[in-house]
């Protein structure tokens, strides 16, 4: 979809790089040229991911293990961030806890385990991430992950859905505090990706064929389809777009339309229906 080096030399950190759609946004950063910090958890899994996309497209890739809810830790991945590279370019708020669960059993720690992930752990990352380029000077570009239920909301999904749509504010406030920095924000609302981290904790047995009939493009999303979004708004031909929530979703949110469970109908039954009801009212 791009020109080979859209991002050349940019440096670009991922939270959540190593795996799932984190990993596939790396991937494809790095065929285009950038160089990039992976940052998560476990050390093995960035290191795993980093060797893999070193060998495939010969990046520079500088691995940094963290917990998102440190901010300390946060900061310390800008700073080194800056030795290796010199200056960090992008950040992509991609790291997140999510699981299904009974609101009303959650105790304080597992809301907290989540929101201190999504939302704190963007925040975070944001503000280290500012710091750096307003003093740096020249500009950068934050793409934070959110998911469509920011907005309409989720069962079971509480904490998450909490954190996202704060993550969707802070996007639009920081876009318009930051812009006089060069800073551009932005977000992706991804509808359901098949990722192991996302599967194995949102998708219960029999889960995944009901999901699909509600979707109208007729299937999941491929995660290299996100990873060309993102990089489109983190290329500087977007240096226009900010403030913006892109949803990469085959269609899915909107199904709350009032007729829509008519697609379901084949085109000689909808017609049918249809003319019965032109035809005027039933006695
Ligand atoms: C209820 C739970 C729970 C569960 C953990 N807790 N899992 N409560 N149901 N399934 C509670 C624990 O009992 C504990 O509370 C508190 O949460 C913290 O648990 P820890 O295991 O200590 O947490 P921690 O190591 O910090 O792990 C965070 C985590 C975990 C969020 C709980 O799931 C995680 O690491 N997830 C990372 C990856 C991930 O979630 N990926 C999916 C993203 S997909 P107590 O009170 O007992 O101390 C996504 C898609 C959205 O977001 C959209 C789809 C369409
Ligand atoms: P995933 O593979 O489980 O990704 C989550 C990543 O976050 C992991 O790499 C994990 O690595 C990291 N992480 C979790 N807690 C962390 C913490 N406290 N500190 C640092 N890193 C942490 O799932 P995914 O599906 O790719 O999700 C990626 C993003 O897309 C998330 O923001 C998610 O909400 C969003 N999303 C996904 C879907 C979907 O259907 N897949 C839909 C909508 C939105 P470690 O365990 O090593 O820390």
């Amino acid at each position: 979809m791009f020109r080979d080096d859209l991002l050349r030399d940019k440096v670009i950190a991922i939270t959540g790089g190593g795996t799932g759609l984190g990993r596939s946004m790396a991937e494809r950063f790095a065929a285009l040229g950038a160089r990039l910090v992976l940052a998560s958890r476990r050390r093995e899994v960035l290191e795993r991911a980093a060797g893999e996309i070193r060998q495939r497209s010969g990046a520079e890739v500088l691995v940094h293990p963290l917990d998102v809810r440190d901010p300390q830790a946060v900061e310390a991945m800008v700073h080194s961030a800056c030795e290796r590279f010199g200056r960090l370019d992008g950040l992509v708020n991609n790291a997140a806890g999510n699981f299904l669960a009974r609101t009303e059993s959650l105790s304080a720690n597992a809301f907290d385990a989540v929101v201190r992930t999504v939302l704190h752990g963007s925040f975070y990352a944001s503000t280290a991430f500012a710091r750096h380029v307003i003093a740096r000077g020249g500009g950068g570009v934050i793409l934070n992950i959110l998911t469509t239920y920011a907005w309409t909301g989720s069962a079971f999904v509480v904490p998450s859905a909490c954190a996202k749509a704060g993550v969707l504010a802070m996007t639009r406030s920081l876009a318009v505090e930051w812009a006089r920095h060069g800073i551009r924000v932005n977000a992706i609302a991804p509808g359901p990706f098949p990722t192991e981290g996302a599967w194995q904790r949102l998708m219960p047995p029999g889960f995944a064929e009901q999901a699909l009939r509600r979707i109208p493009a007729g299937r999941f999303g491929r995660p290299e389809e996100l990873a060309e979004l993102a990089c489109f708004l983190l290329a500087d031909g977007a240096a226009y777009i900010t403030g913006e929530c892109v949803t990469i979703d085959g269609g899915r949110w909107l199904m709350a339309g009032e007729f829509n469970a008519l697609i379901g109908m084949d085109p000689a039954s909808a017609d049918a229906l249809f003319a019965m009801l032109r035809a005027g009212p039933r006695s």
